[in-house]
């Protein structure tokens, strides 16, 4: 199909190797932009951002989080994180995660849009993860680290997956 929107999701790949450029503050307020711009539910919005370009810093995440190493060496990265106090009353409060999974969504297209490259590295619900990152970022109560995105221009180009399968979609009924 020959629309800018669907090739842009169509070629997101994630990206674990970056280029030794910088990201500018522009670029990565245009992203934080996309992000905010998520749907959530009942437009709760129960999100806050990190980002992260002290090099020591990025290094002792990359250092300290096996499945997200790749911090270490990019120039710059996001935590996106669930603001629990925003989060909705009762058994509705868990749809804060997938409001943090949309607006990640939505940073990562926009990366993408932008020329740039990106990886989801999942925190929350691993407790480990959400203990080493609390701690490193100093992050208030009620401020739940959802997932860490370092992020900058691809190192190399990304070879883009095919994971059409319409042996998974149903018609009507199972
Ligand atoms: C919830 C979640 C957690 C993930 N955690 C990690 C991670 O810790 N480290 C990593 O390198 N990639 C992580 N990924 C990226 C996936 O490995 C990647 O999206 C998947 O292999 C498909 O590849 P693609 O993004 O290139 O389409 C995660 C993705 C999701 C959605």
């Amino acid at each position: 199909m020959n629309n800018d929107l669907i090739q842009l999701i169509m070629t997101r790949t994630s990206i674990r190797a970056f280029q030794d450029k910088p990201v500018s503050d522009e670029t990565v307020e245009v992203l934080l932009k996309a992000a905010m711009a998520a749907p959530s539910a009942k437009n709760s919005r129960p999100w806050s951002f990190v980002v992260i370009r002290n090099r020591a810093l990025l290094e002792k995440l990359g250092d300290s989080l096996p499945n997200a190493k790749m911090t270490a060496t990019a120039p710059v990265a996001v935590v996106i994180c669930g603001a629990l106090d925003k989060a909705l009353p009762g058994e509705a409060r868990e749809y804060w995660i997938q409001d943090a999974a949309a607006a990640t969504e939505n940073f990562l297209l926009a990366v993408h849009a932008l020329g740039l490259g990106a990886v989801w590295t999942g925190v929350h619900p691993i407790s480990e993860r959400i203990r080493i990152i609390k701690d490193a970022l100093r992050l208030p109560d009620g401020i739940e680290p959802f997932c860490l995105i370092p992020f900058g221009y691809p190192a190399v180009p990304a070879a883009v997956k095919d994971k059409w399968d319409p042996s998974i979609v149903h018609q009507d009924t199972w």
